[in-house]
């Protein structure tokens, strides 16, 4: 018998270990006291026969771990495999000079044991995960890839931002509310609503949780939530899924100004939480070197004006090759040549009534446009919508008579207008879109924990 074949014996002369987390290994909390760490083998580099560094990762943070001659003279240092399970027990040490690790500092190895070892070879982690597979292939193994360090980091400022939302709307004094996804009417039109059979009866899944926000403000005041929407957008682009995390609000009593205003308090602020956070600003500038937060106030620019700068800059309509006219939808390949040139946030306002939705308030002083906002952002385009609505219940009758909808599923949303109605309006933010913005990511997808668009809803 070799030494290789024996099994790693802990020696029993070393003190009990003080079981910690990767970002508690700071050596001068816990430098001489003895550690015991769990995580996975995230890269593992052999020096000859009797040297051994692994990176260990435990979602909380990387380590370096020095083995020696003693700990790698056994079987299972052997046949040691990027993504295999261990414990590592030692001390948490500053790197000898000359080298370099994570946070400067390493531990040495004085005792280890294996969870579970991962498959070396043709089946490892490395041979299922060839970066320069196709986008399909890394979509297939997205539950992979997301133990990347950019897919991480991606995760964990998605964990940030949220909360950051949260701490806004906290602060700003608004109520979360958490509404249904099934339910039995729409808000953005019938060509994007998935439906299906619930007990006998057609039922939708949400594309938006407006209306039911609508419903609490005469009892919560200013609302909110953070779920997700659905739409079943038959094309592949690079801002559009068939599932995505919308944040939306509804305020009470305000005009279309404030609308805009607290949009854009919102998004500032968001930005000034996460520059805040020491290690979220890192990641944000790792992944986006060159943001710069956006100035306040944002660009105001009316519909109108919109069509006016695409004639000017002679954007033809993909369709027919002919100009912009008033009342045209401006799609989504002209809206971001217009954002990339002017290259700054853009309030798009005022939209025709014809190409909105039932419930938007018409503007008062010109019954062509309604009360509506977009906000474009550089490289993504529109990332939110927002109207003031309809708190005339005869207005809002003819509005669903324009868009064919029958009225009787909606008593309820109609109810509000004659239960002490109330000036208010709203916004939805598309969360995948924001950080697509935020972290200059080319897609949308790519900001997703597992992302839903045609073609696609595995794994
Ligand atoms: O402009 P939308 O359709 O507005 C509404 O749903 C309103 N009812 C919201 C409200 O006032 N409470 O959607 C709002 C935002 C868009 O600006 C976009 O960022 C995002 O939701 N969004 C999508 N994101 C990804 N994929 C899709 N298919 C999206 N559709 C909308």
């Amino acid at each position: 018998t070799t030494s290789e074949d024996l099994p790693l014996v802990q020696d029993p002369s070393l003190p009990e270990p003080a079981h910690i987390k990767i970002r508690d290994a700071v050596p001068a909390r816990e430098q001489k006291k003895r550690v015991k760490i769990d995580g996975w083998v995230h890269r593992l580099r052999r020096q000859g026969k009797s040297i051994m560094f692994v990176v260990l990762r435990d979602g909380t943070g990387y380590l370096q771990c020095f083995f020696d001659s003693k700990m790698v003279s056994n079987a299972h240092a052997k046949g040691l495999s990027v993504e295999s399970t261990i414990s590592v027990y030692g001390t948490l040490v500053a790197v000898p000079e000359g080298q370099v690790a994570p946070d400067g500092h390493e531990l040495q190895v004085d005792f280890w044991e294996v969870i579970r070892m991962a498959p070396a070879g043709e089946d490892s982690f490395e041979c299922c995960l060839n970066q320069e597979a196709s986008v399909d292939v890394l979509l297939n193994q997205r539950h992979l890839v997301h133990r990347g360090e950019t897919a991480t980091k991606i995760l964990k400022l998605r964990s940030w931002l949220l909360g950051a939302f949260r701490g806004h709307f906290e602060k700003s004094g608004y109520f979360e509310i958490t509404p249904p996804c099934i339910l039995q009417t729409q808000v953005e039109g019938g060509s994007t609503l998935f439906s299906f059979d619930y007990f006998g009866e057609k039922a939708y899944l949400t594309q938006s949780s407006q209306l039911y926000l609508e419903t609490v403000c005469p009892s919560l005041g200013d609302v909110y939530c953070i779920q997700e929407s659905f739409r079943a957008e038959k094309s592949k682009t690079r801002r559009h899924l068939s599932e995505f995390t919308h944040i939306e609000a509804e305020f009470s009593f305000i005009k279309f100004d404030d609308l805009l205003c607290r949009i854009e308090e919102m998004v500032c602020d968001v930005v000034a939480r996460m520059l805040k956070h020491p290690i979220a600003a890192a990641y944000l500038k790792d992944l986006h070197p060159e943001f710069v937060a956006p100035k306040r106030p944002f660009k105001r620019m009316d519909y109108s004006e919109a069509i006016a700068w695409l004639q000017a800059h002679s954007v033809m309509k993909e369709e027919d090759g002919m100009p912009f006219q008033f009342g045209d939808d401006i799609p989504e390949k002209p809206e971001r040549f217009m954002t990339d040139t002017i290259g700054e946030p853009i309030f798009l306002c005022r939209f025709p009534v014809e190409i909105k939705s039932f419930y938007m308030m018409k503007d008062a002083s010109d019954p062509r446009v309604t009360e509506s906002c977009d906000l474009l952002m550089p490289n993504v385009g529109e990332i939110v919508g927002g109207s003031m609505r309809i708190f005339d219940e005869e207005e809002l009758m003819a509005g669903f008579k324009r868009e064919g909808l029958d009225p009787a599923p909606y008593y309820w949303f109609i109810d509000l207008r004659k239960y002490g109605s109330f000036p208010h309006g709203g916004f939805g933010l598309g969360f995948e879109r924001f950080m697509a913005w935020l972290l200059k990511r080319d897609h949308v997808r790519d900001v997703c924990l597992y992302p839903r668009y045609i073609g696609r809803c595995l794994p």
